[in-house]
């Protein structure tokens, strides 16, 4: 749906979005102003739930979003000092996600867009994840985005602004996916990524991994390969009855992971001439990967962002920074506009 355009429908040249996530395993909203000013962004994690799953059981998940979606997003207008009626657009992510989650945001965003009479704007989840950086700066293109997650691993390459190109990505797993995995199989509790980055810190020694580098030209990335091999040295010491070293089998892995990330994501960059990376996602989180990411970046020449650790995982103040590349372009959803799990983020692109 196409309406009028932002400047020419306001005249007071300040634009609030509501945005609202719950795509996953935290509801959230924010009040996200012009597209780069957080008034607040309110967080509901549901992790001590699924916990004892060792993983996200949707229904539950769903169930939760249910629960605590008004009372968040009340919270997110609260804490912004701006009124419900001061609201210019509802922006919610419209995927990739699980479904039900999804659907638990979109039915409350689409009521508060009527009620209020403003726009919905559907927005893509790794389009937040990706323009969480544009909270922190002012981006310059061509840039490329390394997106790090528990659901996406992806070399993103950006034109323009609010253009992707998805240049690589995981064949199997995603790296968050096979950090909690790893976890799981150490007894860690869930999400394991941070346990992992912590043995991983501690250790002494390291134990060799393989990589996947699949062909020479590709940048996609597999992780389950070197999961498997974890897995394979973990059973291998409980059946020979050998204690296992943890921290080194973390350190290992995490090594073999951020050599990949690091390696391919450089070559990009190069390849595409672009002006900066940015680094985003759940797994952006990892003092591996930041610390090795910059050392890298930095004696290559590369400008790197990273957004801080709060907006790296999930949280509703990315989803409004991207949604406001919509809104500025006057780029609206209908009202009918449905959950959609597998949302492409190409065809999320605004030219
Ligand atoms: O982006 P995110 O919050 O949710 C998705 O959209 O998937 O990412 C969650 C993922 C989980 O797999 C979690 O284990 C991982 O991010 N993660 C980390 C770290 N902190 C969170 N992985 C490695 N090291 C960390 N420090
Ligand atoms: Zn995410």
């Amino acid at each position: 749906m196409k309406g009028n355009a932002l400047t020419e429908r306001e005249g007071h040249g300040r634009s609030l979005i509501l945005a609202i996530e719950t795509s996953c395993d935290e509801t959230s909203a924010a009040v996200v102003e012009n597209g780069t000013i957080v008034r607040s962004n309110v967080v509901s994690s549901q992790i001590d739930v699924h916990e004892r799953f060792g993983g996200v059981v949707p229904e539950i998940a769903s169930r939760k979003h249910v629960e605590t979606i008004t009372r968040i997003m009340e919270q997110a207008v609260e804490q912004s000092g701006y009124q419900m009626k001061e609201l210019d657009a509802i922006a919610v992510t419209q995927g990739p996600g699980l479904v039900g989650a999804l659907l638990v945001g979109i039915v409350a965003a689409k009521t508060l867009a009527l009620a209020l009479d403003i726009p919905l704007i559907g927005t893509h989840h790794i389009a937040g994840h990706i323009y969480a950086n544009r909270l922190q700066q002012e981006l310059s293109y061509p840039a490329m985005a390394l997106v790090v997650s528990g659901g996406h691993t992806e070399l993103v390459l950006m034109r323009s602004e609010g253009s992707f190109e998805v240049i690589g990505r995981t064949r199997d797993d995603a790296v968050g996916e096979a950090y909690d995995k790893v976890a799981r199989a150490l007894k860690l509790p869930y999400p394991g990524g941070p346990h992992i980055d912590r043995l991983a810190a501690e250790a002494e020694e390291v134990v060799p991994l393989p990589r996947a580098w699949l062909e020479a030209d590709s940048y996609d990335f597999s992780f389950s390969g070197l999961k498997s091999a974890v897995l394979a040295a973990i059973n291998q010491a409980r059946m020979k009855g050998q204690p296992l070293d943890e921290r080194s089998l973390a350190r290992g892995f995490q090594e073999s992971v951020i050599d990949v990330l690091v390696t391919k994501a450089l070559r990009a960059v190069k390849r595409h001439e672009a002006k900066e990376l940015l680094l985003c996602g759940g797994v952006a989180a990892n003092r591996g990967l930041r610390e090795a990411l910059s050392a890298s970046c930095e004696a290559e020449g590369i400008r790197l962002h990273i957004p801080p650790h709060a907006l790296c995982t999930d949280n509703a103040a990315m989803i409004g920074a991207a949604a406001y590349l919509k809104l500025e372009r006057g780029l609206y959803s209908d009202l009918n506009m449905k959950a959609d799990p597998g949302l492409s983020l190409e065809k999320w692109s605004v030219e």
